[in-house]
This record gives structure tokens, C-alpha cells and sequence, in this order.
């Protein structure tokens, strides 16, 4: 390509670029689909395990291989002597705030592919496995994680929790010992559906820009869980939690569902602060997952005796539409209903990381199946014409 075709095509942000095809997700008018399956229908027919094998296999499951992918994942989740270790070992870490549970996490997946017998192969077979040991593995960091963090002894170690229990009841049960009810197992699990894929969104463009050339794949998930941790991106979920915290702390319980609320906004509006939750690159009419959420929120805030958090959450949102044109993300009402559910803040953007890597390493495999290295080019901006004059170095 001319330079000057190069010039032509440049967006910042790569904003509006159609940077590779796929045949896994699509956002089409402002509805998103997976391999075909609309969101909504999938949140209300699907489980997760069903979703993340339609994202890895690349079909809808039969029941048969819907049985024997569950047998592999619960197979796969007890985790390996040396992370248990690295998991203790960044206690103290994790305790003095150096380390946050995305760093630990992106270590975990590193450190995972070193007794990966797979992990020097692209070949396809060798994929799907890393992919399903990934999927199955991710919870159980974060949820023993958490017991590390918690000083409580791991649970189920030798199993990675209970084999009676699906994706998300697990997680639960991996982070607190205790088993979810079938009704929050189903809102963790359908949250989880909510974040399994979003096209070449910046973590899975970092997981393919990786795989590209021709990397493995733990490394491709451990980029994609540093770029998904960024405030502007996965990060967000947490970032919204902090925001609701730090306006209900200024404005006082009694200020909440008031003008105060609006006050504390045009205040953050004239310092050009970005509030978190709201916006996005693609969606302008409105994020398709977050109409879910925010109904999940409304209901489970509502069980849950904390239903102000709602109302400043819906008040809030329509500040945000009325005076900025900007409507909620995924990220937004998801830090209610994951606060409602009781999971600690700091482990919003790992729980996200354990959904979406069934996306990064669909991606990941789809972008080996037909590569071409990514290398796009800069435009220059700096100085031009100078002339490197020997430094005197006596
Ligand atoms: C998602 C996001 C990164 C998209 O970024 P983008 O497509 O580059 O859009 P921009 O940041 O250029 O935003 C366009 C305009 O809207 C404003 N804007 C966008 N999101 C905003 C937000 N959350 N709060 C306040 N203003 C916002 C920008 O300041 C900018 O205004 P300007 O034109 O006056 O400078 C951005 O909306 C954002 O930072 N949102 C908050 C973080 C978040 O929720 N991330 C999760 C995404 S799923």
C-alpha cells in the first residue's frame, strides 16, 4: 500500500475499520449475535456452557455433546501444584494493594501455560484443548483467589469446586464455600452469556494481534485479560461501582434519587471526567446487553434490600441520555447486580475475563485457521531532516 493510501485509511482508534473477518460475532443494528443467535434469545434459551461451546465448536450443542464438553470443562478444574503456589505467594500482594486481582490473574493464565502439555503447539486440536482447559481453569484462580485473599483454605482444591455444579454456581461456590441458589446461579450465568463475545472488541483484537504472529495462546489470553483490565474497557465494571460509592458518599443517603445527584454529575461534566458505564465505540443507539442487566439490577437490588443503589443508577443514566446522548454499556448495570450478588468489587473485571475468554480463544483459533500477521503502520509526527551528531563521550 501507497503511503498515501495508508494516509487515507487512518482512524484514530482504528475507529470504523474492518480489521479482519469472522464468523463469530457480528453487531448489526444495534443487535449483537453469536455465530448467528440473537442476544436476547440466547439469555433467555441458553446456559453459559451451551454458549461457550457454540462460540469453541462452533455450533449449537446437541445434548450428547453438550454432556461430554461439561465432562471435559469439570475434568479440567482443579489447578496445577504451581499455581496453587503462585496463588498463596501473591497473598501478601494482593493484601498491600500492589497487586490487583487482574494482575494476579493474567500471571495465573501465564504461569498456566508452563505445565500446559500443549502450549508450544497452534495446531487446531491442540487449541480446542488449551481453550477448554482455560475456560475450566480461569474460575477456579479466581475463586480460590479469593479464599487466598480472604485467608480462608481453599475450597475443593482437589476437584476445583463441585462437579454437580455449572460454570457460574461454581465460581460462587469456588469464591465463598457456600452454594448459590438456582435463581442467582442463573443471573451469574446469564451475566456470563452477556460478556462471552463482542466481536473485535481491544482484548480479543490484542488476543488476534498475538495469535497473528503466530504466538500460543496462553500468551494471547494473558494480553487479552492486560488490555480487558483498562478502565475503558473491562475495567469499567468496577469503575461504575466506584462511581456509585463515591457519589453516594458525596451526596449522602438522603441526596440519593435527588437534584443532588445531578449536581454531582455537572460538576464531573465540567471537569471532562468520563463516567464509567457509559458510552461505546459501536453502539450509539443503545448496548443490547445492557437493557438486560439493567432489569437484572432492578430485581435483584429490589431481593436484596438495596434498591437505592437502582434508582441512582436509573437517575444517573438519565442525566447521562438527556444531556449528553450517551446511554449505558454492559459494564454500567452489571456493577449492581454483580454488588447485589455479593462479589467483591475488585473481582467484577475477572469474572468478565472468565466469560470472555471463550471468545478470545475462538478468535484466537479462527485467526490461525486463516492469518495473516497484523502490522498496520503509524503516521509520523515528529521531527524530520536532523542529523545524529557523535556524542563527545571522552
Ligand atoms: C467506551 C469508550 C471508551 C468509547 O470511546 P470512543 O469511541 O473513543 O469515544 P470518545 O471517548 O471519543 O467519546 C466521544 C465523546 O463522548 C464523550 N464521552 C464518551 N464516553 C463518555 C463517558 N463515559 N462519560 C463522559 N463523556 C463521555 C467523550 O468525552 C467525547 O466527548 P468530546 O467529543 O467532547 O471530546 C468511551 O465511551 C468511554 O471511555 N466510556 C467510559 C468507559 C467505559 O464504560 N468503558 C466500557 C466500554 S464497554
Amino acid at each position: 500500500m501507497s503511503q498515501a493510501a495508508a494516509d487515507a485509511a487512518f482512524s484514530k482508534g482504528l475507529e470504523g475499520i474492518i480489521a479482519g473477518e469472522t464468523s463469530i460475532c457480528s453487531i448489526e443494528q444495534g443487535g449483537l449475535f453469536y455465530r448467528g443467535y440473537e442476544i436476547h434469545d440466547l439469555a433467555q434459551n441458553a446456559t453459559f456452557d451451551e454458549v461457550a461451546f457454540l462460540l469453541l465448536e462452533g455450533h449449537k450443542p446437541g445434548k450428547s455433546e453438550l454432556d461430554r464438553f461439561k465432562a471435559e470443562i469439570r475434568k479440567e478444574r482443579p489447578l496445577p501444584a504451581n499455581i496453587t503456589r503462585f496463588l498463596q505467594e501473591s497473598g501478601p500482594a494482593l493484601k498491600a494493594g500492589t497487586a490487583v486481582p487482574m494482575d494476579v490473574l493474567r500471571s495465573a493464565v501465564s504461569i498456566l501455560g508452563h505445565t500446559d502439555p500443549d502450549c508450544q503447539s497452534v495446531a487446531a486440536d491442540a487449541n480446542l484443548r488449551k481453550a477448554k482447559r482455560l475456560l475450566a481453569k480461569i474460575p477456579t484462580v479466581i475463586g480460590q483467589m479469593q479464599n487466598v485473599i480472604d485467608g480462608r483454605p481453599l475450597v475443593a482444591p482437589e476437584t476445583g469446586g463441585d462437579p454437580a455444579l455449572d460454570h457460574a454456581a461454581n465460581l460462587m461456590y469456588l469464591m465463598s464455600g457456600t452454594k448459590p441458589s438456582p435463581d442467582y446461579a442463573r443471573v451469574i450465568d446469564v451475566s456470563l452469556i452477556l460478556y462471552a463475545e463482542h466481536d473485535f472488541n481491544a482484548s480479543t483484537f490484542t488476543s488476534r494481534v498475538i495469535a497473528g504472529t503466530l504466538s500460543d495462546m496462553h500468551g494471547a489470553s494473558a494480553g487479552a485479560i492486560a488490555a480487558l483490565k483498562g478502565p475503558l474497557h473491562g475495567g469499567a465494571n468496577e469503575m461504575a461501582m466506584e462511581m456509585l460509592k463515591e457519589i453516594m458518599h458525596d451526596v449522602g443517603e438522603a441526596g440519593i434519587g435527588t437534584p443532588k445527584v445531578d449536581d454531582w454529575m455537572h460538576r464531573a461534566f465540567e471537569t471532562k471526567r468520563k463516567l464509567m458505564g457509559f458510552g461505546h465505540r459501536v453502539y450509539k443507539e443503545g448496548d443490547p446487553r445492557a437493557r438486560i442487566l439493567r432489569e437484572m439490577s432492578g430485581t435483584l437490588t429490589r431481593e436484596t434490600g438495596q434498591s437505592h443503589l437502582y434508582e441512582m443508577s436509573v437517575r444517573i443514566d438519565d442525566v447521562m441520555q438527556r444531556e449528553k446522548g450517551l446511554l449505558p454499556n454492559v459494564d454500567f448495570y452489571s456493577a449492581t447486580v454483580y454488588h447485589s450478588m455479593g462479589i467483591p468489587h475488585d473481582l467484577f473485571t475477572p469474572v468478565f475475563a472468565m466469560s470472555r475468554v471463550a471468545g478470545w480463544c475462538a478468535h484466537v483459533m479462527e485467526q490461525y485457521a486463516n492469518n495473516r500477521i497484523y502490522r498496520p503502520r503509524g503516521r509520523y509526527r515528529g521531527p524530520t531532516g536532523l542529523r545524529y551528531e557523535p556524542i563527545d563521550r571522552r
